[in-house]
């Protein structure tokens, strides 16, 4: 193994039905690296996270995450590119498609990468230290881990640019009036308050939970007559499941 991939690692750990997965390098304040990327990858595919009802994404140390290590952020050539989300870079779009509800834990920075992730999830629960940027503009490439996409879907193209293209310092209250967070809580207390939320998720239909994430994605992108098919066959074949009454 690599010094790199020693050093970058997930820790996943099991609340009964619940996985919190812990980014891992608090020396680095969890920037991703592709082995972290790779590690994060890993560890959806463990038992613990793949049998788990809902699952936590959080970081260990000062930081939910400081975005993309700027070590490796390089410029890289259009076949690297496409490597790069071929392998690790593909991680974000494997969190979006979990079929398992999912909730990320934010406190400290949460920056270009990081933003890209907890955008990923279902619900974001930050406590009021957290720090908002995506600084991608800056360093003069843009945010492409899906995060562009999703900010433009989740807040609109004004917002969007403004965050953007500004690269604006976002705090957590900030960040709940505009619609990219869904509970602030005190310091120290996002990770126990993303539990509880998790918990509840865990509670619900599970096949339920999973088509509705996937309509809610589907619809997004859809005409409203294929959206209004998408909810009417989504509630037909959970009917048929038995889904309804559990
Ligand atoms: N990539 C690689 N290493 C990073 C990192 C990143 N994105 N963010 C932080 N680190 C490292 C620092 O290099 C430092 O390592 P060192 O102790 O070996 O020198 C360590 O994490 C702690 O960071 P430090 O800068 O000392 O903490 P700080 O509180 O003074 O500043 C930040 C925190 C987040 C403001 C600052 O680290 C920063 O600007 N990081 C880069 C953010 C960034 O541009 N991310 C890319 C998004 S696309």
């Amino acid at each position: 193994m690599s010094a790199a991939a020693t050093e970058a690692a997930v820790h996943v750990e099991r609340h009964g039905g619940l996985a919190v997965v812990t980014l891992n390098r608090p020396a680095k304040l969890n920037a991703l690296s592709s082995a972290l990327e790779q590690a994060l990858l890993d560890a959806l595919a463990t038992p613990e996270v793949g049998g788990a009802d809902a699952i936590v994404f959080t970081g260990e140390g000062r930081a939910f995450c400081a975005g993309a290590d700027v070590a490796e952020v390089t410029s890289l050539d259009a076949e690297a590119i496409a490597a790069y989300y071929r392998g690790s870079g593909r991680v974000y779009e494997a969190v979006a498609a979990l079929g398992t509800p999912t909730v990320s834990a934010i406190h400290g920075y949460c920056l270009g990468g990081g933003l890209e992730l907890a955008l990923a999830t279902d619900i974001r629960i930050a406590d009021d230290t957290a720090v908002f940027v995506l600084p991608e503009v800056d360093l003069g490439i843009v945010p492409s881990s899906g995060g562009l996409t999703r900010l433009v879907r989740m807040l609109g193209t004004a917002r969007a640019r403004e965050l953007i293209l500004l690269g604006s310092k976002v705090d957590a209250e900030t960040a709940h009036r505009l619609g990219l967070l869904t509970e602030v809580v005190p310091p120290g207390e996002a990770r126990e308050r993303a539990l509880a939320v998790a918990d509840t998720l865990a509670g619900k239909p599970a096949l339920a939970v999973a088509v509705a994430k996937q309509a809610i994605d589907a619809v997004a992108e859809s005409s409203n007559a294929a959206a209004l098919l998408i909810e009417r066959l989504a509630y037909g074949m959970l009917n048929q499941t038995g889904s309804a009454s559990r």
